[in-house]
């Protein structure tokens, strides 16, 4: 699908899909919906009155033209409410337009631009957002089954004057770079842990820093973990026949930078649980566990198009959780990067054990603020549901920025308290701590013991396990499996800093 923007005059243009929008409960047409309800001979009005279209946001009304103009259908868009319109309604209804489109087979779509005419909104977030909407809408995982592809080859965005063109021009790209970034993502998830095991993820982080002198990667072996004392990785991964790798992105602009920031992810590339093994039903979808490693990848495989001014450490230690005759056991001790201990009393709470060291080898980069991403608890799930994230921090400001980030990206996440008292819960008798709280609360357990890994350094503990994937379809742009969630969040505050 090529997106491009053109100026015409929307009623004009020849196509399959011609796409116009609708504020909710707002009759009264205007702008570009006016002028094709004018070449129409009033046909729109008449039937959007007919069948009481609302213009709720997502929902779309079809109307076949008959050659009364050169577009052989019409779509209204519902934009939703006038006063709620933001960047994310954009996707929405840029994401709707799209799979109506595909739903009847048509191969070009023209489109106005949501949002520029009657919301007053930047053309350029308007257009990024469209694309956003548009290319994820339009994501299919076809790695191991062929879809039937209906698929549009263009889509082309059309204004009646010059005037804003090459700011959407801007927005395009800048929208294809976060999709980009998100789809990338979303094809590490949604491959199995048979193919996507630690070495495939080496593997995948030195593809993207190939040919691209700004990025660098370092990947520490089995041996080279053993010198480190990552005991806390070899202790994880022993059970699996996968050996464990950590691996070190850097992203270091050729321009002179302030700061330096450390993403990093939880990448378990399979959690059966270990030797506590989970009951199949929760299993079965544990390919999902290096969700946190693939945003922090998908942020770095469009990071040199999107240029954020600051250096970026991206890191993340590749495991298979496994049970087996060499796994750890509950009851041991593992010793970490920083001399800490801690007493597995759960092998499936294998996640914060992993980031722990992960953690400590970021803190050793000196790096200005840590933002750690991880499918860590289903407590999380139970307590904030499938769609949102939580975010613990130990820095307000930082908090603050990562939670702007997430609304203008359309993710959404929720702060959850580091609860000080509940620090005696992950006191071990035997070790500096346990892996594994009380009964309640075990989000904040779980980020309680990673705050105690990061030196008191500005960072941000983002649990995904929830919104990382979508058991149905999400919204109009999120169809059923991984969502790359994170991702475009990551990339906003980089490019904020
Ligand atoms: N990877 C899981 C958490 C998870 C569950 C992520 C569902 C996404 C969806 C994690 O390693 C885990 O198993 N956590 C346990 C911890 C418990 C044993 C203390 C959990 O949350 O049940
Ligand atoms: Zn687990
Ligand atoms: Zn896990």
């Amino acid at each position: 699908m090529e997106i491009s923007v053109k100026k015409a005059q929307i009623q004009e243009k020849k196509c399959d899909a011609l796409v116009v929008d609708l504020f909710y409960k707002e009759n009264q047409l205007s702008g570009a919906c006016a002028q094709v309800d004018k070449e129409l001979g009033g046909l729109l009005s008449k039937i959007i009155k007919e069948d009481h279209f609302k213009g709720k946001l997502g929902s779309v009304l079809s109307i076949r033209t008959n050659g009364l103009i050169p577009a052989k259908r019409v779509f209204v868009v519902g934009l939703g409410e006038r006063k709620e319109l933001n960047e994310e309604a954009m996707r929405c209804a840029s994401a709707s337009a799209l799979n109506s489109a595909k739903a009847v087979k048509a191969k070009s779509i023209v489109s106005v631009l949501h949002g520029l005419g009657i919301g007053k909104k930047d053309p350029k977030l308007c257009a990024k957002a469209m694309v956003e909407g548009a290319r994820l809408a339009d994501y299919t995982f076809g790695k191991y089954k062929k879809h039937e592809k209906n698929s549009i080859k263009t889509f082309e965005i059309v204004l009646s004057d010059a005037k804003s063109i090459r700011s959407i021009q801007a927005g395009i790209e800048l929208g294809e770079i976060y999709a980009k970034g998100t789809i990338f993502a979303r094809d590490l998830v949604n491959t199995p842990g048979l193919h996507m095991h630690p070495a495939e993820l080496v593997k995948v982080s030195r593809e993207i820093a190939k040919g691209n002198t700004e990025i660098s990667v370092r990947a520490y072996d089995k041996t080279q973990l053993k010198k480190m004392g990552a005991g806390g990785v070899l202790g994880v991964a022993h059970g699996s026949d996968h050996e464990p790798f950590l691996v070190h992105m850097i992203y270091k602009p050729k321009i002179k930078t302030k700061k330096k920031i450390a993403l990093v992810g939880k990448a378990i590339t399979f959690d059966s649980g270990g030797l506590s093994l989970k009951p199949n039903d929760f299993m079965v979808n544990m390919k999902i566990d290096m969700a946190g490693a693939a945003s922090v990848l998908g942020a770095f495989s469009v990071i040199k198009d999107l240029a954020p001014a600051v250096e970026v450490h991206g890191i993340f230690a590749a495991c298979e959780n496994m049970p087996s005759g060499k796994a750890v056991r509950p009851g041991d001790v593992l010793t970490l990067m920083n001399k800490k201990t801690i007493e597995i009393l759960n092998t499936d709470a294998e996640g914060r054990v992993v980031l722990a060291d992960s953690l400590v080898y970021a803190c050793k980069q000196k790096p200005d603020a840590i933002i750690d991403i991880a499918t860590l608890t289903g407590a999380c799930m139970v307590a904030l549901g499938e769609e949102v994230s939580g975010l613990m921090s130990n820095n307000k400001k930082l908090t603050k920025q990562i939670l702007d980030s997430a609304f203008k990206a359309g993710e959404k996440m929720w702060e959850l308290p580091l609860e000080k008292r509940y620090k005696a819960q992950i006191k071990s008798e035997v070790a500096d701590y346990k892996n594994m709280g009380d009964r309640y609360g075990g989000a904040l357990t779980a980020g309680l013991l990673l705050e105690e890994f990061v030196d008191k350094m500005p960072w941000v503990h983002l649990d995904i396990g929830g919104p990382a994937f979508a058991e149905k379809p999400l919204n109009q742009y999120t169809k059923r499996g991984a969502t790359g969630h994170g991702v475009r969040t990551l990339l906003e505050f980089l490019i904020s800093k």
